[in-house]
């Protein structure tokens, strides 16, 4: 099997209206901060953020499938001493676009190190928007399921009778919960916060996110051959994962800079051999 990455110099915002419709399964991207000082890699101002992504999102909800997800990594700033609203106004613009915003999780960076403002503590934690074009999108569950933990060594030895029958939410909530169905298992679901550590090999670029990232979205909404979009490729983590998991990706990047960085690292070609018994793909190396 031929796995594609496919890099792109220039603006996303003219480089994706070349792109085809309905041909991408995962959107993955952080793109430039909200930035009123200055312009590092194209910082946008926090009051312009908005009414400058929303023809990004237009183009992007183009070229997703209706069966595709896009993963937006954000965070609002603080601007004169308080949360500047641009993330909210974000998600009801697009909303207004036609998204669906479906669920959101947080990026927990679990090896921040400390800090002091006079008002407020260090920022350890980041968004990551999921947004859809359907309430049906392709989702992969088992794929990021966690090992069960101490939790049950402890929590399932000794199961009282509640424990055995569903119990209901006592705030009426409609959820319930049978704990016996946990017995024997070693594997869980996760939650949707994700405790990752922000070291990253690469650091050739001021803004990159560790690879446990785009992989845990890329194994929860993918498989082997989808295609997978970064439009603010940066030093290329997401491509690189999407490389690595067998999926065919595209990167779009402004700055020849990072974009003859990416170029010189990742092959533009890779070819996998199928697997028969354990039905995947393996790397060629030949
Ligand atoms: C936050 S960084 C992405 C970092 C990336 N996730 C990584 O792990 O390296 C945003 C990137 O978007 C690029 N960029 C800014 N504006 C762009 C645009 N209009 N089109 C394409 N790339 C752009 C910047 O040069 C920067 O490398």
């Amino acid at each position: 099997m031929e796995i594609t990455a496919k890099l792109i110099l220039g603006d996303c915002t003219k480089e994706l209206k070349k792109l085809e419709e309905d041909s991408i399964d995962l959107i993955f991207t952080s793109p430039p901060y909200a930035d009123q000082r200055k312009n590092t890699y194209g910082g946008i101002h926090p009051n312009k953020y908005v009414e400058w992504f929303l023809p990004i999102s237009e183009e992007l909800s183009r070229v997703l499938k209706p069966t595709g997800t896009f993963v937006l990594n954000i965070k609002e700033r603080v601007v004169n001493g308080e949360r500047h609203t641009y993330v909210m106004e974000l998600i009801l613009g697009m909303r207004k676009q036609g998204w669906l915003w479906t669920e959101e999780f947080i990026w927990c960076k679990k090896n921040s190190y400390p800090g002091k403002w006079p008002n407020r503590f260090r920022d350890s934690w980041e968004r990551l928007l999921q947004f859809n074009k359907n309430n049906k999108f392709k989702m992969f569950q088992d794929a990021v399921k966690v090992p069960m933990g101490d939790w049950a060594k402890t929590r399932l030895r000794k199961l009282s009778p509640t424990d055995k029958i569903r119990d209901e939410s006592k705030v009426g909530s409609g959820f319930g919960k049978n704990v016996s169905n946990w017995l024997g298992r070693d594997k869980v679901y996760p939650t949707n916060v994700l405790h990752l550590a922000t070291e990253c090999n690469n650091k050739n670029h001021s803004a990159v996110f560790p690879e446990s990232l785009p992989e845990w979205f890329i194994k929860l909404f993918t498989e082997q051959g989808d295609w997978v979009l970064d439009p603010f490729m940066g030093s290329g983590t997401t491509i690189r994962v999407a490389q690595k998991l067998q999926r065919h990706s595209i990167g779009i990047e402004i700055q020849p800079h990072y974009y003859n960085m990416v170029s010189s690292e990742i092959q533009p070609k890779r070819y996998y051999l199928l697997d028969k018994k354990k039905n995947r793909y393996e790397i060629n190396r030949n």
